[in-house]
């Protein structure tokens, strides 16, 4: 596996948030960790970055231990992350925010190689190149930090809710570029909280509730289980 979770326990402060979370993600897997707002989905993804200590479990990445390791040198193992918030540099424009990543993490392929990767996901996100990174929508910034993520140069991709807050309108332009993504052979962690966003390309499924989960399979599998459908609001 490329990434593989086993046991993971967290606390923030007093409070025992994830328990006993164990989950993979395969090489050029598209993987969902589905759960409502704050079942642990954003802990999950924040510990395998490294910005939470596992209290207990395994995280290994790429044959690695990673648990315990700071961000940024994850970041340069070729993990990349989308944050919920998209994390966009207020200070730096557009593209100052998506070469960020290409002097991140130096790897073999030259960054002009890496930023027109980017922009060809994200075309939009070219043309407000010289804006600063607070002059763009919601989705747009949604965008960014993916494209960020992605001129990385990573090897696998960790995206919190690419689809959250965002208009109808824009959500298939970003379920077009986490498609075109899949191509270039990613593998990809993503956290969502709607059912309906799961692709339909997912190869793996996670459910996790209250910060365990309870479910893992594939996709076709959950729509069999109605206890676990209840608790992701999806219909059978
Ligand atoms: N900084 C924090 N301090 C205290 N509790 C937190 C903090 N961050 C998250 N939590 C709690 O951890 C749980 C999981 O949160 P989170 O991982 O953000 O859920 P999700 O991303 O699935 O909505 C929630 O009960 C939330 O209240
Ligand atoms: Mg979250």
């Amino acid at each position: 596996m490329m990434l593989s979770v086993e046991g993971l326990h967290v606390y923030i402060e007093a409070s025992h948030i994830l328990r006993d979370v164990s989950l993979a993600v395969g090489e050029r897997e598209v993987v969902c960790l589905v759960g409502r707002n704050g079942a642990g989905k954003t802990t999950t993804l924040r510990t395998i970055m490294g910005y939470l200590a596992p209290h207990a479990g395994r995280i290994r990445f790429l044959d690695r231990e990673i648990g315990g390791m700071r961000p940024f040198a994850i970041a340069q193992l070729g993990m990349g992350f989308a944050p919920e918030d998209g994390a966009i540099f207020a200070d730096l424009t557009v593209a100052e925010n998506v070469e960020i990543a290409t002097w991140t993490r130096r790897t073999g392929r030259p960054a002009g190689d890496r930023l027109a990767q980017a922009y060809a996901v994200f075309p939009v996100l070219r043309r407000y190149g010289a804006r600063r990174g607070t002059q763009i929508s919601g989705g747009e910034r949604k965008m960014l930090s993916i494209a960020r993520a992605l001129a990385l140069d990573p090897t696998m991709l960790l995206l919190d809710e690419p689809f959250e807050g965002l208009s109808p309108a824009i959500i298939p332009e970003i379920g077009r570029g986490i498609f075109e993504i899949t191509k270039l052979g990613h593998a990809i962690l993503i956290a969502e909280s709607n059912i309906h966003h799961v692709p339909e390309y997912t190869t793996r499924l996670y459910v996790i509730e209250r910060g365990e989960i309870i479910f893992s399979g594939h996709p076709s599998e959950v729509q069999r289980d109605p206890a676990v459908l209840r608790v992701i609001g999806g219909t059978p």
